[in-house]
């Protein structure tokens, strides 16, 4: 088998590195789990309150009332692939509006600082809200703050203060944190993973995307090893444990699967049910190939507004996208999340 090979492998070849990131994600680690504590005791959160952390550049995040009885310690989904294009902003606006939906505080993040694809669709949602003079729950939008230099120790990475400083700020804000990652490696998508209570992946129904989490023979039937997204989950995770957080719940969910029946989908199945086994994620139902997944971006609505714009016939397509998001908020089995939609 690979996988003990692999691992031990691996942790000869990265230990020097790792143990530098150990040291910074548990600083990060700590100082978030202080911010926490902080949050948990003194700094009771009320109705309300998260208004204060109005996002600079678009102000108008919607009051979001805090659930009766739900959890003081906001969770942590992150949604990442290092593939561009795999559908992760779009994953991370549908899940994070049908919380809101849900009447859960939810508080988002982009750290694809360039293209900021959910910090846009956000935007947009709140434009077209103002004009049509609509008021639909919607997520609240944070950005990295920036960090005064001189607060940031020798041997301090400046970038991890400033997720660290955003995270602080959407904790004391939100029940839910939603982390959207940019589609390349990066060291702030690598600590953000680290921070995960959930990650989420969603991954085009291709092999050549699949080989960013292992390597397939060339039958595409047996998967041979690991590749550089699941090294990077793993390492997150082993960081993770080191700093003594739980361990991350991990979803693969399949993006724009055609509706035909073929060969290629039949084996994606396969290597993906054999992966999950391997590395230890688990599979969510993910979303067919859909129009209605891209086209409502401008206007920054998910397929759940559809109604209270007034659209009242829904088409057969737009039902079974909404039944395909249900089916994932439920299979993400968020704490005191029960999708109602
Ligand atoms: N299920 C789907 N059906 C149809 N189109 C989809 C679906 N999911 C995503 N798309 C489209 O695929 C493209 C890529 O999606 P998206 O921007 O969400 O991916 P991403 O992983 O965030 O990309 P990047 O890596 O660049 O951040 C977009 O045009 C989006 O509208
Ligand atoms: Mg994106």
């Amino acid at each position: 088998m690979w996988e003990p090979e692999w691992y031990a492998r691996r942790t000869v070849r990265i230990i020097m590195v790792r143990a530098a990131h150990a040291a910074a994600l548990r600083r990060l680690g700590i100082r978030c789990a202080f911010a926490w504590s902080l949050s948990r005791g003194a700094e009771k959160k009320v109705p309300g309150r998260h208004t204060r952390f109005r996002s600079g550049r678009w102000p108008h995040i919607r009051a979001q009332r805090k659930r009766p009885g739900a959890k003081a310690v906001a969770h942590i989904i992150v949604v990442g692939n290092e593939k561009g294009g795999a559908g992760k902003s779009t994953v991370s606006m549908h899940v994070a509006t049908a919380l809101a939906r849900m009447d859960h505080r939810v508080a988002t993040l982009d750290l694809d600082l360039r293209q900021i694809t959910l910090g846009r669709y956000l935007a947009n949602r709140r434009t077209f809200l103002e004009k049509e003079g609509l008021d639909l729950p919607t997520p609240a939008y944070f950005e990295l703050p920036q960090v005064d230099p001189a607060t940031v120790a020798e041997g301090e990475n400046a970038m991890d203060q400033r997720l660290y400083a955003a995270v602080a700020q959407m904790d004391d804000a939100a029940d839910f944190i939603l982390i959207d990652c940019p589609g390349s490696h990066t060291r702030l998508s690598q600590v953000a993973h680290s921070l995960a209570d959930t990650l989420v992946t969603p991954l085009n129904d291709s092999f050549v995307d699949f080989d960013l989490l292992a390597h397939v023979d060339t039958d595409g039937e047996e998967v041979t090893g690991p590749s550089v997204y699941s090294e990077m989950v793993w390492n997150a995770r082993q960081l993770r444990a080191q700093s003594g957080m739980k361990p991350i719940d991990w979803l693969v969910l399949r993006n724009r699967v055609g509706s035909q029946a073929m060969v290629n989908k039949e084996k994606m199945q396969r290597v993906i049910t054999t992966l999950a086994k391997r590395i230890g994620f688990r599979t969510a139902p993910g979303f067919h190939e859909r129009v209605i997944f891209r086209e409502l971006f401008p206007r920054g609505l998910t397929l759940l507004d559809l109604r209270d714009i007034g659209v009242t016939q829904l088409s057969m397509s737009h039902v079974a996208a909404r039944q395909e998001l249900r089916d994932l908020v439920k299979a993400l089995n968020l704490p005191g999340v029960t999708p109602d939609f």
